[in-house]
């Protein structure tokens, strides 16, 4: 499998996309809601995930796409290439903010990822890397993640961990607040990954996440040397829904058993 050209159209797509939600800014938006009041999708999130689906089956007529939106495949399974794409990740910051929201696209083979691109549209910052190929943010490549303790760390974790849910005890993360550095909140969990790659955040912690806010992410985490599992440690299976835990390598390993000791939850 050519995968550097698969990256080079990709690439080429993903800031085609960026121009066309650019443009949108002026635009007034249609905007719907899905699960809950709060679960929102705009005529852009659907119209970008199409554009990607248009471009894909007509160069790559033997792969199969996973997207938020659904207007791509039904995938139950990973065999050969699978494109996972969240047209537009951190859609209530696009519809209130017109920032940190990203296009996110990771090209998986058997389960295995090979390419992912992250795309800060408000920024112009394209995250990208290929599998072995080392990691990059524009055409600077990115350090390897270098190990950090929980004191001087920044964690990037949302409020729903304040709240009572069926999940996980909610005040399970108390001490981790608490003795580490700081805590961030972006509203969109694939920036949150490539701040994790950057080093402007030491880890990213989430309750719920579905394949297509980590697919990319996880490409250019494990590129750097960065850990990516759910929250027990376990592998991700870019398949179903899980939990999240995205740090430099040694601080995964504290949080893990320091912190998120099974049994507690
Ligand atoms: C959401 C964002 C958000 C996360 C949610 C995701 P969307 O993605 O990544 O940060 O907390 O769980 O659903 O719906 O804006 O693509
Ligand atoms: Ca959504
Ligand atoms: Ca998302
Ligand atoms: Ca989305």
């Amino acid at each position: 499998m050519d995968w550097e050209y698969i990256d080079l159209q990709a690439k080429q797509w993903v800031m085609e996309a960026g121009d066309k939600i650019r443009d949108s800014f002026t635009e007034t938006l249609n905007i719907q809601t899905k699960s809950n009041p709060n679960d929102l999708v705009t005529n852009i999130d659907k119209e970008i995930e199409q554009f990607f689906i248009h471009k894909i089956r007509k160069t790559f007529p033997n792969h199969r796409i996973l997207g938020e939106e659904g207007l791509g495949d039904e995938v139950n399974n990973l065999d050969c290439v699978v494109w996972i794409i969240d047209p537009i990740d951190g859609t209530m910051n696009f519809i209130h903010q017109q920032r940190n929201f990203a296009i996110s696209l990771g090209v998986y083979e058997n389960g295995v990822g090979k390419i992912g691109i992250i795309y800060d549209v408000a920024h112009s910052e394209l995250y990208h890397a290929i599998s072995g190929k080392g990691a990059f943010m524009n055409d600077t490549q990115l350090p390897p993640l270098n190990k950090v303790t929980v004191k001087e760390s920044i964690i990037a974790l949302n409020a729903t961990w304040v709240m009572e849910n069926h999940r996980i005890d909610h005040n399970l993360l108390i001490p981790l607040v608490r003795e580490a550095r700081g805590t961030r909140s972006y509203g969109t969990a694939a920036l949150e990954m490539v701040f994790v790659a950057t080093g402007r955040v030491d880890a990213y912690i989430s309750m719920r996440l579905s394949p297509w806010d980590v697919a990319a992410g996880s490409v250019i985490i494990e590129e750097l040397g960065g850990v990516v599992t759910n929250l027990r440690g376990h592998k991700l299976d870019f398949l179903s829904k899980d939990s999240l835990l995205v740090a430099k390598p040694g601080l995964h390993q504290t949080i893990i058993n320091d912190y998120l000791k099974e049994g507690k939850w």
